[in-house]
């Protein structure tokens, strides 16, 4: 089922996975172990909120609420949680899931965990034991009554959205303007050179989006993220492009409509919520606005993810936020009430821009083009090589449109089953049943930030690890770290 290759492993110290579990994952689960074992303690509410992990944020919750069976079943997930920080921290095995509701998922979890030997946290695939902490988490709000459904992350994801604003606004202006362009020119001649280039720049802005995911927060400050989000760090980014598919997914798209099939979806396989999903949602609205697909599906996960991860409210909540700029935007945060700042006013320009933007987008999800459609399988615990034989209803389902794009690293990731590849084997070599023959058109597009990577020009690696901060001689790759640079992959169906 699996790349022979072997995998990413934690145990690994020149693989970025080492440096995950010992520094970001305790970091994300709860900050500071005092939390947990003094979680009445007032000073968490004066912390920054934008720094905060799971736990902090659970308890920021229950200090809030005054029914006392909610904050009984809050306070046992806290505990939980700092339970799961010890074992991450103290290399215990990983233990198996309780059932939480989904017995087979659980059992698939459980079962990998015995097939592996039950290890420990510091000797265990980097993948699996990454899914398997988000999964574990997802199980303590699960079977309560009161958290079932709470997002432990939303809070973070909100705030990075709102602290995204000058992208947001710059990029609402842009669409408009090309959405209008695009109408007027359908309406005297098609201009296909013009249509290239617009596609090309929308997958630009959407594949730098995944540059900016929260799971890396901890390592990235606010600042260098809105940095990153700007047109002008894009330009500048051009050629950190490693492998560039985009001219010949465009000719999938425009053969398609050219020979004048009915039905051409294109399908995202969705990363990141707040930034990264707004620009997701100028593409697929550029995709359809164009003609080049006649309806998009995007694919969310079913559980709190890899902390960003877009959930199906995540996209009614976006939505609402830029349906009422004013309401979003100036609303001061509570990160900003402690900082004493006001936020700036939004303009009536700008107020208009996103709301046309809003009603671009509504109108497309209320006739139908652009639908959510979940699958819990997008939150197991295997690579993508396992998907046809796994999720075969999710293939067929995959298998009806004429793109999927793969969003993000931890798709890539899944697609090449986070093995040890030699960085010049093919693309398509490295998906597996997903790859030749797959009957699935795959394309990827990723910022890098895991060791993993396919596809290079011979010697491209080495030169990359020169570079300062590259990783050099000491066997870690780790320019392929922190999203600088980026690869767009395409793998052909047939
Ligand atoms: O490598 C850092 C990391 O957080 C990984 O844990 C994970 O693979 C990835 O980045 C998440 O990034 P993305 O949101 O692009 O999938
Ligand atoms: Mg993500």
């Amino acid at each position: 089922l699996d790349a022979g290759t072997p995998q990413y492993m934690t145990s690994d110290p020149t693989s970025f996975a080492s440096n995950s579990v010992r520094q970001r994952w305790p970091i994300i689960i709860v900050r500071g172990a005092v939390m947990v074992s003094t979680p009445d303690e007032p000073r968490l509410l004066t912390r920054p909120p934008r720094q905060t992990g799971a736990v902090d944020d659970v308890y920021r919750a229950v200090s809030k609420t005054h029914d006392p069976e909610k904050q009984a079943e809050g306070k046992k997930i806290i505990e939980q949680l700092g339970n799961l920080k010890y074992e991450v921290q103290h290399d215990r095995k990983l233990s198996p899931i309780a059932d939480d509701g989904y017995p087979d998922e659980v059992a698939a979890y459980n079962k990998e965990i015995a097939d592996l030997g039950n290890p420990s946290w510091l000797h265990v695939p980097w993948l699996f034991s990454e899914c398997y902490m988000y999964r574990r988490i997802s199980s303590f709000f699960q079977p309560t009554k009161h958290w079932k459904n709470y997002d432990v992350f939303a809070r973070q994801k909100t705030d990075s959205f709102r602290g995204s604003r000058n992208a947001v606004l710059e990029l609402a202006s842009r669409y408009k303007e090309l959405v209008e362009q695009l109408r007027a020119d359908k309406d005297v001649t098609h201009d296909d050179e013009a249509e290239k280039l617009l596609f090309a720049e929308f997958f630009d802005i959407c594949l730098w989006g995944n540059a900016t995911d929260l799971s890396l927060l901890t390592s990235l400050t606010y600042e260098d993220i809105q940095q990153l989000q700007g047109s002008a760090a894009r330009k500048a980014a051009e050629k950190n492009i490693l492998v560039n598919d985009l001219p010949a997914s465009y000719e999938i798209l425009h053969k398609a409509r050219a020979e004048g099939q009915k039905e051409r979806r294109v399908d995202f396989v969705l990363d990141n919520a707040g930034f990264e999903l707004y620009v997701d949602l100028a593409l697929a609205g550029f995709l359809l606005s164009s003609g080049l697909a006649t309806q998009v599906i995007l694919r969310p996960k079913s559980i709190p993810w890899f902390v960003s991860d877009v959930l199906p409210g995540d996209f009614s909540a976006l939505l609402n936020a830029i349906s009422n700029p004013k309401a979003f935007f100036e609303t001061q945060t509570e990160d900003e009430q402690l900082q004493g700042k006001t936020p700036e006013p939004v303009s009536d320009k700008e107020v208009q821009d996103l709301v046309f933007v809003f009603q671009e987008w509504a109108n497309l999800h209320v006739e139908g083009r652009l639908i959510m459609r979940p699958n819990r399988y997008w939150t197991a615990g295997g690579s993508f090589w396992r998907l046809p034989h796994q999720a075969p209803e999710l293939y067929e389902d995959l298998r009806g449109a004429e793109l999927v794009i793969f969003k993000g690293d931890l798709n890539y990731r899944k697609l090449t089953g986070d093995a040890r590849w030699d960085p010049t084997t093919p693309f398509q070599e490295a998906l597996g049943p997903m790859g030749k023959g797959s009957g699935v058109n795959v394309l990827s597009l990723r910022t890098c930030k895991a060791d993993v990577v396919v596809g290079l020009p011979a010697g491209k690696d080495e030169e990359l690890k020169k570079t300062e901060g590259g990783g050099g001689d000491s066997g870690a790759r780790t320019w392929a770290w922190h999203g600088k640079w980026a690869v767009v992959c395409l793998s052909q169906r047939s």
